[in-house]
This record gives C-alpha cells, sequence and structure tokens, in this order.
C-alpha cells in the first residue's frame, strides 16, 4: 500500500469547479505536479512550486505525459461486456434476442463474479475510475459487482435492475421483491466503502406501475441514492410506453409520476424528448445522459446536445456497452464530436473532457471526491501517453496544445494511450486476464 507522500510529475489538466465555459475554466499546468498523500491528494499545481513546498516526497517522473481526473462513465451495464458488438438489430429485438438471453447467465453468482472481474478490468485499463452500471435483476449481480470494485477501492454505482413484465419469466421480479432487495442493498451497501447504490427500473415498459410505485417511495426514502434507467430511446419503445401509460403526458411523466425525476436521477438516451421534457430534467436538476456509441449501434438517434444546453440540462457522456461498441470514454468523446458535426455543432475536447468528470461529478454531489483534482478528493487519476504508438507519436509530436493532444487520443488513442490508471492513490491497470 502507498500510504507515504507521493509527487507525481507530468503535464496535467482538470477542471477545479463546476463551469459554464470549459474552455476559459480549464486549469492547465504544462509542467505540473499532483501531490497525494494516503489515497487523497493533497496539492496540485506547478512541479517548479510544488517540488520545494513537498521536498521530501518520493518523485514519479510522469514527463512527457498528461494527467487528468479518473473518468466517469455514467450509464452502462456490466452484464452486456461479453455481448459487445452483437450485429444487425434495433433495441427491442435486441433486447430480447441477445439482452435478455445474456443476463440470465447472472443467476449463476460463479458468473457474475467472472464478469465482474472482467468489467472491472475494462474500466480500469481504459481509465474510466467511477462508473453507473446496470446490473442484472439478480440481486447478487450487484453484491458481485461491489465486491469486485471494492478489491480496488473503486467509487462504483449500481444496483439491482427491477423488472416485473414483459421480459422472459426467469428474469422477472415483483414489486415487493423489488423493493425488498433493493432496500436490502442500499442498506448493506450504499455508502459502505466508496460504494454507492442506484434504483435501477430497467425502462418504463418493463416495470408495471405498482413496481414504479414501490420504487418510488425508495426513492423518497432514501434522497441521497442514485436513480439509473432509460428514456426515450427508440421509436417503438416510445410507441409502446405511451400505450401502457395512456394517461402520463410524456414518457419523462411516467418516471415523474412515482417521484423518479429528481437531483441524482440519470435518463440515459434522452432522444426523441419533447419541450416540457427538456424544461422538466432541468428544473429537477437531472441528468441526460447522452451515449453516443450506443445511439449509432442501435440506431436510435441523434442527442440534440444543443437543445440540452438551451434549456440547462446537464449532460453527462457514457458507453452504454453493451450496445455501446467502447469502454473508453474518449474514444466515445469522438463518436460525440461526429454528432454534433452531423448537427453543425462539433464538440470540443474539453467539454467533452468536462463531461466525463467534472461536470457530471458536480451535478451529482460528488465534487468533493470525484471528477477532478483538487485536493481532498481521492486520487483518482488517468496518465495519459500521448506517444503511445508511431502514429500518435507523428501526430502528436508537435502538437500546439493540450486540447490537440486530447482530441487527437479520441480518435487514434485506445487503451494502450493509457499508461496507468490510479484508484485512490493505488495504481490499478493490470493486463487482461483471459477468464
Ligand atoms: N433499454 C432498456 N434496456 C436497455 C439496455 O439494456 N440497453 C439499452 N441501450 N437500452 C435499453
Ligand atoms: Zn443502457
Amino acid at each position: 500500500m502507498t500510504q507515504s507522500r507521493v509527487l507525481y510529475r507530468a503535464s496535467i489538466l482538470h477542471f477545479s469547479q463546476a463551469t459554464q465555459n470549459v474552455n476559459e475554466d480549464a486549469c492547465y499546468f504544462d509542467d505540473g505536479a499532483l501531490v497525494v498523500e494516503n489515497s487523497r491528494i493533497v496539492a496540485v499545481g506547478g512541479y517548479a512550486e510544488l517540488v520545494i513546498d513537498y521536498a521530501t516526497a518520493k518523485q514519479v517522473d510522469y514527463s512527457k505525459r498528461l494527467i487528468i481526473p479518473g473518468l466517469i462513465d455514467s450509464h452502462l451495464h456490466y452484464p452486456q461486456t461479453e455481448m459487445i458488438a452483437k450485429y444487425g438489430e434495433q433495441l427491442l429485438n435486441w433486447l430480447e434476442n441477445f439482452t435478455f438471453p445474456t443476463e440470465n447467465k447472472f443467476a449463476s453468482y460463479a458468473y457474475c463474479q467472472k464478469i465482474a472481474k472482467h468489467f472491472v478490468q475494462q474500466l480500469i485499463n481504459n481509465g474510466t475510475t467511477t462508473a453507473f452500471a446496470f446490473s442484472t435483476v439478480h440481486k447478487q449481480a450487484s453484491e458481485a459487482l461491489f465486491t469486485e470494485a471494492s478489491k480496488f477501492n473503486m467509487a462504483i454505482v449500481t444496483g439491482k435492475v427491477c423488472m416485473d413484465r414483459h421480459c422472459p419469466d426467469s428474469l422477472q421480479d415483483t414489486p415487493e421483491s423489488a423493493q425488498r432487495e433493493s432496500q436490502e442493498l442500499i442498506e448493506s451497501w450504499h455508502g459502505n466503502g466508496r460504494n454507492l447504490y442506484a434504483l435501477t427500473p430497467r425502462f418504463a415498459p418493463t416495470s408495471s406501475a405498482k413496481q414504479l410505485s414501490m420504487l418510488g417511495e425508495l426513492a423518497q426514502q432514501y434522497p441521497d441514492v442514485f436513480i439509473q434507467t432509460h428514456l426515450s430511446e427508440n421509436h417503438h419503445e416510445i410507441e409502446w410506453v405511451k400505450k401502457l401509460f395512456p394517461a402520463q403526458k410524456s414518457y419523462l411523466d411516467v418516471y415523474d409520476n412515482f417521484n423518479m425525476v429528481r437531483p441524482r436521477a440519470l435518463f440515459g438516451h434522452c432522444l426523441h424528448l419533447q419541450q416540457e421534457d427538456w424544461q422538466r430534467l432541468a428544473e429537477a436538476k437531472a441528468t441526460a445522459v447522452f451515449c453516443p456509441t450506443s445511439n449509432l449501434f442501435l440506431g436510435s438517434g441523434l442527442f440534440d446536445l444543443q437543445k440540452a444546453q438551451d434549456f440547462g440540462v446537464s449532460v453527462a457522456l457514457a458507453t452504454d456497452v453493451g450496445a455501446g461498441t467502447s469502454f473508453n470514454m474518449l474514444n466515445t468523446f469522438g463518436e460525440a464530436y461526429k454528432i454534433g458535426q452531423l448537427q453543425g455543432k462539433p464538440l470540443s475536447a474539453l467539454e467533452g473532457l468536462y463531461m466525463m468528470t467534472q461536470g457530471p461529478a458536480h451535478n451529482y454531489g460528488l465534487s468533493d471526491q470525484i471528477g477532478n483534482l483538487n485536493p481532498g478528493s481521492y486520487a483518482d487519476f488517468v496518465v495519459l501517453n500521448p506517444q503511445f504508438n508511431a502514429l500518435s507519436q507523428l501526430r502528436t509530436a508537435d502538437s500546439e496544445s493540450v486540447e490537440d493532444v486530447l482530441f487527437a487520443l479520441s480518435f487514434i488513442g485506445d487503451d494502450r494511450a493509457v499508461e496507468a490508471s490510479y484508484i485512490a492513490g493505488e495504481e490499478c491497470k493490470q493486463e487482461l486476464e483471459i477468464i
């Protein structure tokens, strides 16, 4: 265990606070230092200054590397790790033909453990140090992920998927069992170490009104617990929701009716929302989660970032593996950039970085712990090597700015550009085992 003071020398980039103007408010130290002690950051700044202030610290030289905060993936599915990149279907067929059969395998605890291990390694190796992950309907699937993440002292957020209809019998719970098991998991895991719980109704079509109502009761009883679900992803799904909940004004209104639109509620996709829904998300301080690789892969639609920004809705980036096609958050930004291009609004690399670090951390009320490199935050950080292979060397050797480096890595980089991933001050990157 690294318990002594360590000073890491590198270029350093982060957002120290919430901002509307990412291009102006990024903190960058070309020759920087990050000082870490007992799992937390104690100082960040220029090397020349901090090397004097912390003269007795052990030094680790990451010159020519770039340190950024550990990345936050705000929506993905750990059981879908093994079924990433399954060909040719749109959402509802994809769920039926690939997803549900795969999630059935989590009836075995040994299987949960195996996939949890593989999943956590994928996150770490790609520089993701906090993830909002769906588990399966099996309570033990959440337990396996919390247990695995705890080995790395990683801040993981997960929850038992709740669904009591419109899916195979073997994957159905009931309103009562969903409420009871979710509450048991909250009591055992939420705030236990760095683990956090998210109430996880899969999406409106697979939960009865009674189930949503009973989960809404928990949402009110535990206001600091997260809520994660899907919203307005696919046109067939949206039509289905209209038929299932005819009394509700909109898809979002279904969740709202059951007290699930509030701070710490994360809505995956938000592709085909009505104006009032954007307004409501903003007012509730909920988060719209933009999953570009998934939206392209399932042919679901193009996220309207301009609209989200016009309404003042907080947006987080996410992979949505296994409909998403990469665990890598920088590559995920790369696809978000392309979606922006199609809409005449290319995103900057700094906007992308913000939506996977300080932006969501702030909106989730976690910015005293993650999402930045401020003193007091956990020492969750990533060391990027902009010159990890011949092409990236050629491309970034004479780069004019850190933004250009980050942008290039978002397209020509992958997990090889992640030289090290630190969680709570410990280096956790390791070669993937075939397990
Ligand atoms: N909607 C309901 N379940 C899912 C899922 O597993 N993945 C995606 N992309 N959308 C969903
Ligand atoms: Zn999803």
